[in-house]
């Protein structure tokens, strides 16, 4: 009955995370996945969401169903956190709790289809699941260039020429913070261009945030474009991940908040984005969104959250200098400071596909195939090994 079916291919990241789990060797080491990794290679609990879990067992709030929109109480801790308590208090907030990051981008896609929007703009290169999410409801996709391999930057008129030239009812995918993959975030002024000339363009701006607090180590300030295009009277979608920056990769915390400017408007967008999620997944998971409230609305959780967060930006900080101290001291081949123009998790090396494969199968080093490293994967006693692998790869 299901021989039609043909075999489908992992996502390029979780292949290599299969692939990684496979390998017996024990020196083998993962610099693949976005996962935060402590300084010790553990994987890493805040020690806020430590705190907010002490509470939350204490309290005991049993299993019963929350709502289609999510936790009643997880909503303005989302939306606080993404835009601040001003502009959650002005009531142009539709959310809806989401199954993390990727929940969100399907919630959102859903609603922007709905809404017309039905052709997806990425910037290459990106995070694999946008293309195959967009084509996975029927939406179309056009990509533009949006990081250049030469310069090792954003070419920014390549972007600039993507939005002039889009078709009406474009949907841009911008990442806020700590672009994945390629760690090359926008500047304040580039996003000033953005925004003038997306603004009365009939197209849409999705932003995409998922690693809120590791590019500055402040929250806010990595939430600064959102709030920028939202001060200007616009309407756009924002994605939220607890995934990363609270560490809850497998509670599947998220939010999709659409910002609509007519109060009118906002009960019925609303009421969509609750139909969409009821067809598919009913009601949101409880166990993520409570902590995620705990965190934000007890104020010293909160305070220890803002250190957690400002610690692993820090610590990317500090590992990307080492990377490039070591390798400057290998006299490795090549140009390697953009490791430190580069913020968050994820550093664009630069190897090639061959390099790659041979860190990979010789070096049991795994960073995914286009060369992204997880620079949390680093540590003192592995960033050696992993500095002499990509020295001997480059050299020979
Ligand atoms: C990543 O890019 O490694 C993360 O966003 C995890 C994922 O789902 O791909």
């Amino acid at each position: 009955k299901f021989s039609k079916l043909e075999a489908e291919a992992l996502d390029p990241i979780i292949a290599t995370m299969a692939r990684y789990a496979a390998d017996p060797n024990p020196n083998k080491m993962d610099v693949s996945i976005g996962v935060y990794k402590a300084a010790d290679g553990s994987s890493f609990m805040f020690p806020s969401v430590k705190m907010a879990k002490e509470i939350y067992n204490k309290v005991e709030p049993g299993h019963n169903y929350t709502t289609m929109s999510g936790l009643p109480e997880f909503i303005p801790v989302a939306q606080q956190t993404v835009f601040g308590d001003k502009i959650a208090g002005e009531g142009k907030l539709a959310t809806i709790q989401t199954i993390s990051g990727t929940g969100s981008l399907h919630m959102a896609m859903l609603i922007l289809r709905s809404a017309g929007y039905t052709n997806f703009a990425v910037g290459t290169p990106a995070w694999s699941n946008y293309i195959p999410m967009a084509q996975h409801i029927g939406c179309t996709t056009s990509t533009y260039k949006y990081y250049d391999e030469e310069t090792k930057t954003i070419d920014f008129e390549s972007v600039v020429c993507a939005i002039e030239e889009a078709s009406p009812k474009t949907v841009f995918i911008l990442q806020t913070c700590c672009h994945n993959p390629t760690g090359a975030d926008l500047s304040k002024n580039q996003w000033k261009t953005i925004r003038d000339l997306t603004i009365n363009k009939d197209c849409m701006v999705l932003f995409d945030i998922a690693y809120q607090g590791f590019a500055s180590g402040d929250k806010d300030e990595d939430a600064w474009p959102i709030r920028y295009f939202y001060e200007a009277g616009m309407e756009f979608v924002v994605c939220q991940s607890f995934s990363k920056n609270l560490g809850l990769y497998g509670e599947r915390a998220g939010a999709l908040h659409v910002v609509v400017q007519d109060k009118d408007s906002l009960p019925i967008v609303h009421s969509n984005m609750v139909k969409n999620f009821r067809e598919e997944c009913s009601f949101g998971p409880a166990y993520g969104a409570r902590i995620v409230s705990t965190v934000g609305s007890t104020p010293e959780i909160k305070k220890v959250w803002d250190q957690d967060v400002a610690g692993v930006a820090e610590r990317m900080v500090t590992m990307r200098r080492r990377i490039l101290d070591t390798l400057t001291k290998l006299e490795t081949p090549g140009k390697w400071d953009h490791v430190i123009r580069q913020t968050g998790l994820f550093w664009f090396s630069g190897l090639t596909k061959e390099q790659t494969e041979r860190m990979i199968s010789e070096y049991h080093i795994y960073l995914t195939q286009n060369g992204r490293v997880n620079v949390a994967g680093l540590n003192d006693a592995n960033l050696d090994q992993f500095c002499k692998a990509l020295d001997a790869v480059v050299r020979s």
